[in-house]
């Protein structure tokens, strides 16, 4: 009687060991997350805290129109051609007209909605862009939608015989309402 052959049984497969790295195929260990999820909160609270730093900064540079001076001195009479003087057009927006005898300053901006006009010295005129006004060389309206002239600017001959223009005093000419402030003292001068 032959005995029953003794066949190896399959051994049970033993549990994969823990050694602390993430095995292939499988993700991350918890660790290695919490790692990373801590460095992505530091992250969001430090570039909050940063953003915040910055908006604080900014408080120190306060976004301020600087305009020039509305006083200001446009110099001797005899530096001014006869004609329109455009010198002060670009830093104060105003044109210097001189006539023999007189000067006034008139203030470069259309009565209609308030567009710079051009000053056209082939045609003397000032011609708006915006819709059309004209002005002849004193800046007296003869054409388009502006309502009345150019306004003009306070000005005062100093002791030095040099001219102060005030451009926050300003003279108007509005027929339909019979107001003409041109012939007040500090709207022309006698030079
Ligand atoms: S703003 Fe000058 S014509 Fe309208």
């Amino acid at each position: 009687m032959t005995e029953p052959s003794k066949e190896a049984a399959p051994k049970p497969a033993s549990p994969p060991q823990a050694t602390g790295a993430p095995e292939p195929g499988k993700g991350k260990t918890p660790e290695a997350v919490n790692l990373g999820r801590r460095r992505l909160v530091l992250a969001c609270v430090w570039g909050y805290l940063g953003v915040n730093f910055l908006m604080f900064l900014r408080y120190f540079f306060p976004r301020t129109l600087f305009e020039p001076e509305t006083q200001f001195n446009i110099g001797y009479p005899s530096d001014f051609e006869i004609g329109v003087n455009q010198r002060f057009l670009q830093s104060h927006r105003i044109w210097v007209r001189k006539d023999p005898g007189t000067l006034f300053v008139i203030h470069a901006k259309c009565t209609h909605l308030g567009c710079t006009p051009d000053w056209e010295p082939m045609q003397n005129i000032f011609h708006c862009p915006c819709h059309g006004s004209e002005y002849d060389i004193d800046g007296i309206n003869f054409a388009g939608p502006a309502p009345r002239p150019m306004d003009r600017c306070w000005i005062a001959k100093q002791a030095d015989g040099t001219i102060l223009c005030n451009k926050a005093t300003l003279f108007i000419n509005e027929p339909f309402a019979g107001v003409d402030q041109f012939n007040d003292p500090h709207a022309i001068l006698s030079i």
